[in-house]
């Protein structure tokens, strides 16, 4: 059994909106609070957009990654948005998190845990309240379910009724997500297909061939045993998860509803739900809400996390220190991730505390490139993904898995990767709402490189394996 954390002072009783008496940062101001409760009220009445059981699944399978047997693949837009909405983007977004997950799975010999950044990743934090130009003020676009991009008073009003859109877009697009999970697009060897194709013409080629031609021949090896999608759900199907950052407490309190099975209070909005950078308060509204849901839940950590507030945050959010609830996701940057990750390490390990370490390569490394575009180095984002690996290795921790902001669109919004997409060439297809996303071939490329390390890891455990399994070298 985990051992409970240190008896502290009961904490004042949880409901869905005793998030409402604490201070909540990030939140939009609403001109006309009938509006937004009318909106709220109808919301209420909706149908859920996950199940609570498929929520308990997931903490299951995270369970998993936090005893180092499991890896998590979380990843999709930084956010969702109303122009953009359209199946091909579900589908490619889709297609991609797959193909990692199937080169993952097979360099780490692990199951991968897929979750989207998907179906409700619509809500912004914004370092700033308001934007001025040619001395206009208005406020910042806070993302779709907010208000919208275009600098008038009209659109970046904070607009109550864009929350009903965001709650259809996201329940049209899960249930697009849900059919190619279970209708057989996601066949494995489909998936496999697509790979190979992507190895073939890429630049890179010879250093993914043999990966790749490995594991299209476990592939054949298996249907040759009689196990493909014809006769093996496993092949044909696979199970997808949803998660966006709670930062509308509205719309998530309107989507919490008791589970009828557990009578306990479930957030339906998604499966997985997380806390940013910015709304990290042990003692603000968005920890407050999320401490009473019983889904499996993360927060984010930056450089300016100070430990004791992480060791505060465990002890609120996971008081009974159950495997799987709660899961770090460290957002350092390439540069910092030496100086600030260990201290956090050592604080969970020295305390006892069960959590699923996830790294977040994105939002430590962002720039402004001359041209006025926001962009990433795809070097950096590998470097914090490599220095998160080789860390956790060093204290005896286990390096859970990854969460990245990508498209399976081929934009050109972060730079680097094979096809060398250079700062010049960012206006060519930069669509993002917010930060830039890795492209297909770039999210691709970082998979194979995620298997190097996985490999390695891999390999050193059943090394580690044989010396413990044969008596003559056991004793
Ligand atoms: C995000 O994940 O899009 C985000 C804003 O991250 P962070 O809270 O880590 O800045
Ligand atoms: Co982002």
């Amino acid at each position: 059994m985990p051992a409970k954390a240190a008896k502290k002072t009961k904490p004042a009783p949880w409901t869905p909106d005793s998030w409402k008496s604490k201070p909540a940062k990030q939140m939009p101001e609403y001109d006309d609070p009938k509006e937004l409760q009318a909106v709220e009220d109808t919301l209420r009445n909706y149908p859920p957009l996950v199940f609570a059981g498929e929520a308990r699944r997931l903490k299951k399978s995270l369970a998993k990654v936090a005893e180092g047997q499991a890896i998590l693949l979380q990843g999709g837009d930084c956010a969702e948005s109303f122009a953009e909405f359209h199946p091909r983007n579900i589908r490619d977004t889709f297609r991609v998190i797959l193909q990692m997950a199937v080169v993952m799975t097979f360099a780490a010999g692990m199951p991968v845990v897929k979750v989207g950044r998907i179906a409700g990743q619509f809500a912004k934090p914004r370092s700033d309240a308001a934007e001025t130009r040619n001395g206009v003020t208005l406020p910042s676009y806070k993302g779709d379910i907010i208000n919208g991009p275009d600098f008038t008073k009209e659109s970046r009003r904070p607009n109550p009724q864009r929350i009903v859109q965001a709650y259809n877009q996201s329940a049209a697009t899960l249930n697009l997500v849900r059919a190619f999970a279970h209708g057989g697009y996601a066949d494995l060897h489909r998936v496999n297909k697509w790979t190979l194709d992507f190895v073939k013409g890429h630049p890179l080629s010879g250093r993914y061939q043999d990966l790749a031609d490995r594991l299209d021949q476990a592939l054949a090896f298996m249907a040759a045993a009689g196990i493909t999608g014809e006769t093996s759900h496993q092949i044909r199907e696979v199970d997808f998860f949803t998660s966006h950052e709670a930062l509308l407490l509205p719309y998530e309190q309107a989507l919490t509803r008791t589970d009828s099975t557990t009578g306990e209070p479930y957030d339906v909005s998604a499966h997985m739900l997380w806390i940013g950078d910015r709304t990290r308060q042990p003692d603000g509204a968005h920890v407050e809400f999320l401490r009473g849901v019983k889904n499996p839940i993360a927060f984010k950590c930056g450089p300016s996390l100070p430990i004791d507030d992480m060791m505060r945050l465990i002890d609120i959010l996971n008081p009974e220190n159950e495997p799987g609830r709660l899961t770090l996701i460290g957002r350092m940057g390439h540069d910092k991730v030496e100086k600030f990750l260990p201290p956090l390490i050592r604080a969970v390990k020295k305390q006892g505390r069960i959590v699923t370490w996830c790294c977040d390569p994105m939002h430590g490394n962002t720039r402004t490139s001359t041209a006025g575009y926001k962009t990433r180095e795809f070097e950096n984002i590998l470097s914090e993904v490599r220095r998160f690996f080789e860390i956790h290795y060093a204290e005896g921790s286990y390096p859970g898995g990854v969460h990245l902001e990508l498209t399976g669109q081929d934009v050109t919004e972060c730079v680097g990767g094979a096809y060398k997409i250079t700062d010049d060439k960012l206006s060519e297809r930069y669509h993002t709402h917010c930060d830039p996303r890795l492209n297909a071939s770039q999210a691709l490329e970082l998979a194979f490189l995620i298997a190097d390390e996985l490999r390695a890891h891999y390999v050193r455990r059943r090394d580690q394996a044989d010396d413990v399994d044969l008596p003559e070298k056991g004793g």
